[in-house]
């Protein structure tokens, strides 16, 4: 799949894709209605789809994946709490610390590997206000990221998810998901949404990355969570009227881009084993599990990026040495070819 304007190869994130002519077309003819009164039916439409999917009661349409985590990390917290996650976490480190000004929040940052956390590390990592003479903040949410961006795109194994979901409980924590690119890690391990999310209280899913829709993100979880989400989502200034026009492209992008994602997966690793080989670069195989790669490089990665931007491929330096390629349904197999030339040639 392509239909992308540019000529260049944008590598830089999976949130860059725009909507194909097919989604454009179901955005034009969407139904719509005023989603604050709540008679949207595209939008309702959506949220039911949603929920069903993931096994969950209910599910709310918001803007953008940060505003999708901002309202469940609300709803399951109050001043004072804390949150538990790996120290790469996206709610860590790129919503603007929300958790601490929309939350009153503070984080509990947990050592993971390449994004993933153990169940152990988990456990050992929350801390309770009750027993502590009032030290400790109250330890109350415990939120995953799957797949782990930073970590490199790699899934969280089943059994790690429901281990950690299952310490959640028996600590009395909320459990959340950042989902994001929740499908990436359908695709890669095969088990279900509901499956993988199961005993976890809330799962946040973006549909404008790989999916391909242009706008949104998707709450989903029990209707006492989402009753609350939804009046922290107005508060937060969330509340949209004719959202049905962005709610059709995400129905058409569960439709239709999900069985795809299995595409970029295999270019990217295309990609990571091509480079893996070229002197200059490294690259660790075993993080390669769904659409990214981050390539180690000797020079600068500032440099390297410049270089390669001067040979038409756009990616981002993430680290002094790391620079990240994300594949999507814009890349093609000519695409990920110019690529690798591109990397050869440094
Ligand atoms: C793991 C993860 N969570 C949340 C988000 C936030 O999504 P948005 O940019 O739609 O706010 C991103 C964005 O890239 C992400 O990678």
């Amino acid at each position: 799949m392509r239909e992308h304007p540019s000529d260049r190869v944008d590598v830089r994130s999976d949130t860059i894709t725009q909507p194909t002519a097919a989604m454009r077309a179901v955005m034009e003819a969407a139904v719509v209605g005023d989603d604050v009164l709540g008679d949207d039916p595209t939008v309702i439409a959506l949220q039911n789809k949603v929920a069903t999917l993931f096994g969950k009661e209910a599910a709310l349409f918001v803007a953008s994946g940060t505003m999708s985590n901002a309202v469940a990390l609300r709803a399951h917290t109050v001043p004072g709490d804390e949150i538990i996650c790996d120290r790469s976490a996206h709610i860590y480190r790129y919503e603007g610390g929300g958790y601490a000004a929309l939350c009153g929040a503070s984080v509990a940052l947990v050592d993971g590997e390449k994004g993933i956390m153990t169940p152990e590390q988990v456990q050992n990592a929350i801390r309770k206000a009750d027993g502590s003479q009032s030290h400790y903040p109250d330890g109350s949410l415990v939120c995953v990221e799957n797949t782990s961006n930073l970590g490199g795109g790699g899934c969280y194994p089943q059994d790690t998810l429901d281990e950690i979901a299952a310490v959640a409980r028996a600590n009395d924590c909320k459990s959340h998901i950042d989902g994001a690119r929740i499908f990436n890690a359908v695709i890669a391990t095969g088990n279900s949404p509901a499956r993988i999310c199961k005993g976890f209280d809330s799962v946040s899913i973006c549909l404008s990355k790989g999916l391909g829709a242009p706008v949104g993100s998707v709450l989903v979880g029990s209707q006492e969570v989402i009753d609350r989400a939804h009046r922290w989502r107005k508060m937060f200034g969330g509340g949209w009227r004719q959202a049905g026009i962005l709610a059709a492209a995400g129905i058409y992008a569960l439709d239709n881009h999900v069985e795809r994602i299995a595409e970029d997966h295999q270019r990217a690793r295309r990609i990571a084993e091509a480079i893996a080989v070229m002197d200059g670069f490294d690259v660790d195989l075993s993080t390669v599990q769904t659409n990214m790669v981050y390539v180690n490089t000797e020079a600068p990665a500032a440099d390297v990026a410049a270089s390669l931007a001067e040979l038409g491929i756009d990616l981002f330096d993430i680290a002094p040495n790391s620079v990240r390629i994300v594949v999507h349904l814009h890349i093609t197999d000519e695409d990920v070819e110019r690529i690798i030339a591109a990397f050869a040639a440094q």
